[in-house]
Parts: C-alpha cells; structure tokens; sequence
C-alpha cells in the first residue's frame, strides 16, 4: 500500500496529466465550432446570410428612400400631433378578455393622430388617410398599444409585398422621380389589393381627425378567464359626427388647428367597437374585409382631453408596437403584425438616437 503525503495531492484534487498537443487542438476546435454556430445564429437572424431575407432595416431604408431622412421623426406616420385622455370601459367586452382596461372604470390613455407619410412635412391634403395610436396603461402596469388607420383594410398581405410596393413608389435616380408604371404594375399583380383599392377610390382627405373612424386593420385574440380565444378586429369611431369634417381645405396644416379648436370647447370621444370573428374569417390576412354582419361589442369610450406638439409631447417617445399587449389580448399570426413590430422598433431607434440633432427651436421641453 502506498501512502501519500498530503504534500503529494495538489490542492483541489489530483493533478491531471498534461493535453496532449493533438487533443488541446480538439478543444479549441470544439469552442471554434460553438463561436461559429453562435455567429451564425446572429448572422442569420439579421438576414446577413440570406440577401433575399426581408429585414426591418430593409423595411425601414426603402421608406427613408421614397420620403427622405427627417432627423428626430417617425419613418412612417412622420406628421403627428400628441392627445392624452382616457378610455372609459363599458364593461362588454369583459365576458371576452381579462385585460384590466375592459374592467376598469378608467384607463389613462397617451395617443397620437398622424398622416401616413414618411415626410412630416406633408400638406394635410396630401393623403385621403389618417392614423390614430393609442398606448392604454393599465393600473397592473401592463400596457395596451394600438395604431389604427383610416382604411379598413390593407393593400397587401404580407411584408414582402409591402416591401415592393414601396419599392414600386421608390425615386428612379435616372429621374429623381417614381416610375409612373411601376405602381400600376405592382397592383396589376396583386389581385389581393382590390379590396382597398374599392375604398380609396372614395376615399377622400378629412377637414379633421376627429371625423374619421379608426381600424386596427390587422386581427387580434381576446382571451378569457379559461384561456378561450376570440378572433377580433377594433376600431375606434367619432361619438358625435359632423358634416364639417367631411371635405378638407386644400394644402397645409389644418388638422392640428382644427383638433385644438374642436378640444377648447370639450373633450372628444370615439367608440371602442370590438368585431369578433366567425370561424371562417381570414385572423392572417389584413387585405381581406370581413362580412358587415359580424357581431360588435361597445367595449367603452375613449375621452380625448388636450393636444401636446409631437416633438416634445409625451407621444414622442413612445413606439406604438402592435405587440405591445396586456394579458387577455394576444397577436394573431397575421405575418405584418411581426414585421410591424420589428419595423418600428427600427424606426424608433433611428428617430430617438436623432432627437439632439432637431433644429434648436424644436427641442421644445419635455412636459
Ligand atoms: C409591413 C408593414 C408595415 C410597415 C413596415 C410599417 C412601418 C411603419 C413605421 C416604420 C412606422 C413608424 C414607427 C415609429 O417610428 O414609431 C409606422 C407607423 C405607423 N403604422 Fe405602420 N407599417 C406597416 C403596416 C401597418 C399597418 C397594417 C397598419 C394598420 C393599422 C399600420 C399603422 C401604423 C400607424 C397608425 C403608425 C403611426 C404610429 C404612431 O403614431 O406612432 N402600419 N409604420
């Protein structure tokens, strides 16, 4: 029996025998090989790998191209104005969805009205669209984010296609102009855009925001106490309509004005109608209209209170991601849904690491 001397034993166990040269490459081989498949993951999941693979960045740079770079502004949507207000549940969309903004008597609400351009500098009659986004902060500290659009449906159904008709719209540098043949063309091809092009053929610019109706455009799911999913669409519609907002003034700013003025004399209020689906119902597809006959639930009222100026409102720094939902609400697998919420984060990153270059006169303080 050999006895060793506790001098022969290296503190933490006994010594291992020397690596060989050839089994020391193994092992930084075997971390190589990791590191690699690590940077690959990263490669592939940024689109580096795959030049065809449509990125957020791609989306984001074909909207700079056709609108130019605003510093500070949103990609999309860049003209806006802040309203801040509340929503006022009516209790009927509880039975559907346990998010605490349907079971609460009031929710405070930060939104934003805009116009669907990439230049924020765009007449108010430039475009027969609207938008309205709305962030809902519940007392749990979960939040509801939506942006809705006038229209009712999408032109298209998917990113890719999204991505070609701005492609379609984009400056020819020959000419610095669009193609005038290219947009027909694209729509020549996408029979599934019929649907939209029906609606904005009478589509025509509002004299103000608070005339128009809202749509989420894209389908989400209520979800109940037992884990039930309801397929929906929402839109937020004026309370009070008025003719005076049915045709718009040539050019300029006049929305914001006419928002101000509408909200020196009163808050204004527009109806939560939640659509819920039939089975048959396209949940996937946002250029497709569903039949006029669904039910609708009243889910409440939105109260909208002031304006604040979109550059130093507290709007401006929040990314209105259709993802953003509490529980009780879930996306659907509608693909624009992903691609919306990896877009504006893009967008957002660019426009709020830009926020010091706004010329001095629009930095106005935060509230
Ligand atoms: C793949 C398709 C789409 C892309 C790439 C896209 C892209 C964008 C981007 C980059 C912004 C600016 C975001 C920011 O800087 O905060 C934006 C804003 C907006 N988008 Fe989209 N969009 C898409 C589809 C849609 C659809 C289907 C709707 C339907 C309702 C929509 C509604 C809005 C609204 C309301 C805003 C303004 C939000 C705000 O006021 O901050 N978009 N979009």
């Amino acid at each position: 029996m050999v006895v060793r001397s506790s001098s022969d034993t290296p503190p933490g166990g006994p010594r291992r025998p020397p690596l060989s040269t050839a089994s020391l490459m193994l092992r930084l081989g075997g971390i190589a090989v990791v590191v690699a498949a690590v940077a690959g993951a990263f490669a592939y999941v940024h689109g580096n790998l795959d030049p065809q693979r449509l990125t957020p960045k791609a989306l984001v740079d074909v909207l700079e191209k056709n609108n130019g770079v605003h510093p500070g502004f949103r990609r999309n949507h860049g003209k806006g104005v802040c309203v801040i207000g509340h929503f006022e549940s009516s209790g009927e969309a509880r039975a559907f969805s346990t998010a605490q903004v349907f079971n609460e008597a009031q929710t405070p609400v930060v939104g934003r009205f805009a116009l669907p351009s990439g230049n924020p500098y765009a007449p108010d009659s430039s475009v027969p669209i609207r938008s309205l986004a709305l962030r809902f902060t519940q007392a749990n500290g979960q939040q509801w984010r939506t942006g809705m659009n006038s229209m009712p449906v999408f032109p298209v159904g998917t990113p890719e296609a999204f991505y070609q008709l701005q492609q379609a719209q984009s400056p020819d540098p020959a000419t610095g102009k669009p193609d005038p043949t290219k947009v027909p063309a694209f729509f020549a091809a996408h029979p599934e855009a019929v649907p939209f092009l029906t609606w904005i053929k009478t589509a025509k610019p509002s004299a103000s925001y608070a005339t128009e109706t809202y749509n989420s455009v894209n389908a989400f799911y209520l979800v109940d106490g037992n884990g039930n999913k309801q397929a929906v669409r929402w839109s937020m519609a004026p309370v009070a309509r008025d003719a005076a907002g049915a045709t718009a003034p040539e050019g300029g700013d006049f929305l914001e004005k006419d928002l101000v003025q509408r909200l020196a004399s009163g808050p204004l209020r527009f109806q939560l109608n939640i659509t819920l689906a039939n089975p048959e119902d396209p949940v996937n597809d946002a250029s497709k209209n569903w039949p006029a006959e669904r039910k609708v639930l009243n889910a409440g009222t939105l109260v909208l209170e002031k304006t604040q100026p979109q550059l130093s409102g507290e709007c401006r720094d929040i990314n209105y991601d259709p993802l953003v939902l509490p529980a009780g609400i879930q996306g659907s697998d509608d693909p624009l849904l992903a691609a919306r919420s990896a877009g504006y984060a893009d967008s957002y990153l660019r426009r709020t690491s830009e926020v010091s270059q706004l010329p001095a006169a629009k930095q106005e303080a935060r509230p």
